[in-house]
């Protein structure tokens, strides 16, 4: 990988004289859904698949960004002093976010820079693969202009990108995972103080398998917009009975009780999703590190019907999947992951079912859909970094 990236940088940028790489992975969540613009808790891991980058200073004061996955815009050169969104930049509105981002915390950014990239996330799967650019191209600036932010602060940094220069306003949940991931383990973190507690994924005998449903996500991010913003109506009308910051802080008792403050029924149950979700979370964390598996799973089959039937962002590619995968044999749990409206699935399976999971549920999808599904057994790995010769 490493000579082959270094070959096209010189390819494009004509030597590879000081450059160096980088990597960010994509992340799954395996339970928390929603619940991270919420003050509630997510349960995401690192994955071994990502974004690669080889990046160097250069002397133009320009930034010189070029994709070995969109290959036919060429090199895209922008001032590196003043970062403007344009739409025809397509994806390097991700890395011109973040170095805008940087810029308004604080660190200048003070010199031009030759960035090549290169992913092997599908592209719109639900699997962050613009988050995943977004934090590479972070720490790319944290090592060449030597800025003091620790991961926590460069997870910010990319959200605020996102935020702010990309225009969706996405929680902490994926920058974080990408940035902080650890190799065979999941990230619990409350997303209401951004304290974190590592969890060992120790899975005898089973394995994650993504599932990706290749439904273009078309108008994803502006209903994600409307999901958070009916749970704010939500979580304004129950602050005139109970003094909460927010849905998180609400056991699911506690909701039953205020939930008559919420004027919109549609609301009612955006709130009621995220609050139970945030609870299912915290008690699978807790089945899973008292190794009972089963448990673990069958709540995440619960997320999934309450995304399904309350938050509605499932969909029916998103319910083929996981539906077809709950028939299945040696499948622990299943449920859709991300934001939802299309992406993928995550499911636990028995080693010994995976074969056959993966060939039941792919002809049940696409005798429903009409088009295939991609199936990957993933690993859990390391959060970004640089990668060293
Ligand atoms: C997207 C967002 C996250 C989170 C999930 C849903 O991935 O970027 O912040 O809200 O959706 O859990």
């Amino acid at each position: 990988m490493r000579e082959k990236l270094f070959q096209k940088f010189e390819e494009v940028f004509g030597d590879s004289k000081d450059a160096a790489l980088y990597f960010a992975p994509g992340r799954v969540n395996l339970i928390g859904e929603h619940t991270d613009y919420n003050g509630g808790h997510v349960f995401p891991c690192a994955l071994n698949i990502g974004t690669y980058a080889v990046a160097r200073k250069n002397k133009e004061n320009k930034m010189n960004l070029y994709s070995m996955n969109f290959a036919s815009m060429g090199v895209v050169s922008v001032p590196a002093s003043d970062f403007v969104y344009k739409k025809e930049d397509n994806w390097c509105n991700y890395p011109k976010g973040v170095m805008w981002a940087f810029q308004e915390e604080g660190y200048p950014v003070t010199s031009g820079l030759d960035i090549l990239y290169f992913g092997n996330i599908p592209n719109g799967s639900g699997l962050s693969s613009s988050a995943s650019i977004e934090v590479v191209t972070a720490v790319i600036l944290k090592d060449l202009f030597g800025f003091d932010a620790d991961m926590v602060k460069v997870s910010l940094i990319a959200q605020k990108a996102e935020n702010q220069f990309n225009g969706v306003n996405c929680g902490i949940m994926d920058q974080f995972a990408i940035a902080m991931g650890k190799k065979d383990h999941a990230i619990f973190l409350d997303t209401a103080d951004l304290s974190y507690t590592y969890a060992p994924i120790r899975l005898d005998h089973a394995k994650i398998v993504i599932a990706c449903s290749n439904k273009k996500r078309g108008l994803a991010d502006s209903k994600y917009n409307e999901r958070r913003s009916q749970c704010e109506t939500a979580l304004a009308e129950i602050q005139k009975v109970k003094d909460i910051k927010n849905l998180g802080e609400l056991t699911e008792e506690e909701f039953e009780e205020v939930k008559g403050a919420i004027s919109d029924p549609v609301n009612v149950r955006r709130a009621r999703h995220a609050v139970y979700e945030n609870q299912r979370t915290i008690r699978a964390v807790k089945a899973l590190q008292a190794g009972d598996i089963a448990l673990f799973g069958k709540l995440m089959n619960e997320s999934h019907v309450s995304l399904r039937d309350d938050y509605e962002v499932t969909g029916k590619e998103l319910d083929t999947l996981v539906e077809a995968a709950w028939e299945q044999k040696g499948v622990i749990g299943s449920r859709m992951t991300g934001a939802g409206f299309g992406g993928c699935t995550v499911s636990i399976v028995e080693d010994d079912s995976i074969d056959a999971f993966i060939e039941q549920v792919g002809k049940k999808y696409l005798a429903t859909i009409g088009y295939a599904a991609d199936f990957y057994v993933v690993e859990i790995g390391d959060g970004a970094h640089k990668v060293e010769e």
